[in-house]
């Protein structure tokens, strides 16, 4: 049994059953193609199984690492872009206590990360943090030479050494990354850093079970064995579940392509709970880069409310009518907290004294539902009973699945990126990097073509 929960009322007015079932074929056709590894990007479908695969005793041999490295830092640097750090950055976000790093029992350190944009001010207002800190640094990059990763880790390597002396820097150092290829390999194996890897046929987006996502947030304190326990119990329901109603990957898949056949090209992610965004983010990205190509795609956005109904709730009420919602609502909170009674009611909220504050959110999540639809915003809706390890572990194999069910309907390969290539190729060139000589001449010459205006 699995604890994620798939409402659909909130698309009835919109979608009808015999539209849901026109997929039903489809549907078959490609789940096919994935089981039996046969459709488009189908070399990189190591993810299917990867809950299943990983063994408890290669769970117990990262949490050792982990702890390892945890003994020895109070801060944690993850350094890493897109796949090879949103899905770590998605469960520890969920997890974490807003305001303090170690809300569990045990010594945890703080999580920061680094290598995932090109901000000078961010680099050296971290390295000014880091100076008085007793930190490590998980770095990870499967091609091992991304950029904005390589130039982090070149900045944290060098004060590390400084700070520590070479032979204490490289025990504070952790890489992941391709078993054999890449600078990142290379430098990892002549220093003598500990290294995990990550498999060939897993892409970055899809990697969150792989070392990529399950070392940092060891790392972070959380529980690995109970995040794969709720992704292999997500795996055995979706791979096992034929029957088209029952299976929550085929009915989102095909909910999302029945409304983008209707015009309905934008989908936004909503929550109620800061705490998610970061899975939001996540989410984002495994959609947008499997789905947004050959011209095609649903542009995937997150909405964080209550938060957002105060600026772009306008737009999503009443603008063009373009898109659809998916909520993802979660039924129980870490914490109680009832609304004071005042005496003088001076701001006339006595009519919520004694109230949990979550039952004011769980009704803005209500009205918001049911003001949206009435806006023609079609509302999936998914709930978790609560967030820990095993729902996360559930939901980030839920949406994998029926990302590349979604993609495939789309008729694109929802496992590679060519897309991301331009703007490297351009940066390349722009920064004068060796063979990449002739894009500069090109960019150079349309600079000054420009148009005066
Ligand atoms: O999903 C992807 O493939 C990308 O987001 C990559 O993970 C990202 O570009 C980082 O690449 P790498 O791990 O090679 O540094």
């Amino acid at each position: 049994m699995i604890d994620l929960k798939l409402n659909i009322d909130g698309i009835s007015d919109f979608i009808n059953r015999e539209e849901i079932e026109s997929f039903k074929n489809e549907i078959d056709l490609h789940f096919n193609r994935i089981r039996e590894q046969t459709g488009r990007g189908k070399e990189f479908l190591g993810w299917v199984d990867l809950p299943e695969k990983t063994s408890k005793d290669f769970l117990d041999q990262l949490t050792e690492q982990a702890e390892r490295v945890i003994a020895n830092s109070d801060v944690i640097v993850v350094a890493g872009i897109g796949g090879s750090y949103l899905g770590a950055r998605a469960v520890i976000e969920a997890l974490k206590s807003h305001f303090k790093s170690n809300h569990l029992s045990f010594k945890q350190p703080e999580v920061v990360y680094a290598g995932y944009n090109l901000s000078q001010d961010y680099h050296s207002e971290l390295m000014e943090w880091l100076e008085d800190k007793s930190y490590s640094v998980i770095v990870i990059s499967k091609s091992g030479t991304t950029t904005e990763t390589a130039i982090a880790f070149r900045f944290l390597k060098e004060q590390l050494e400084n700070k520590f002396g070479k032979k204490e820097a490289k025990n504070r150092i952790v890489a992941i990354t391709d078993a054999n290829k890449g600078a990142l390999r290379k430098l990892a194996g002549e220093e003598g850093y500990t290294t995990f890897t990550i498999p060939d046929d897993v892409g970055g987006r899809y990697s969150v079970f792989t070392p990529v996502g399950l070392f940092p947030i060891a790392a972070a304190g959380y529980d690995i064995h109970r995040l794969i326990e709720g992704a292999y119990n997500m795996q055995k329901t979706l791979m096992n579940t034929d029957d088209f109603f029952k299976n929550p990957a085929f009915l989102y898949a095909t909910l999302r392509n029945v409304l983008y056949n209707k015009g309905k090209v934008v989908e936004i992610m909503a929550h109620y709970l800061p705490n998610l965004f970061y899975l939001t983010e996540w989410w984002k990205q495994l959609f947008g880069e499997s789905e947004g190509k050959e011209n095609k795609g649903i542009f995937p956005v997150g909405a964080n409310f209550t938060t957002d109904l105060h600026s772009m709730g306008q737009y999503i009420q009443e603008g063009k009518r373009l898109m659809f919602e998916t909520v993802l609502s979660v039924d129980k909170t870490r914490k109680n907290l009832k609304i004071p009674k005042d005496p003088d009611d001076f701001d006339g909220l006595n009519y919520l004294a004694g109230k949990e504050l979550e039952q004011v959110n769980s009704m803005a999540e209500k009205g918001t539902t049911l003001a949206h639809i009435d806006g023609d915003v079609p509302v999936i809706k998914f709930s978790i009973p609560q967030l820990d390890e095993k729902t996360l572990g559930e939901l980030l194999y839920f949406f994998q699945m029926s990302c590349a069910l979604s993609g495939y309907i789309l008729d694109v390969n929802p496992f590679d990126q060519p897309g991301v290539e331009a703007y490297k190729t351009n940066m390349f060139g722009l920064l004068g990097k060796p063979g990449f000589e002739e894009r500069m001449k090109e960019l150079k010459s349309r600079e000054k073509k420009s148009p005066k205006l």
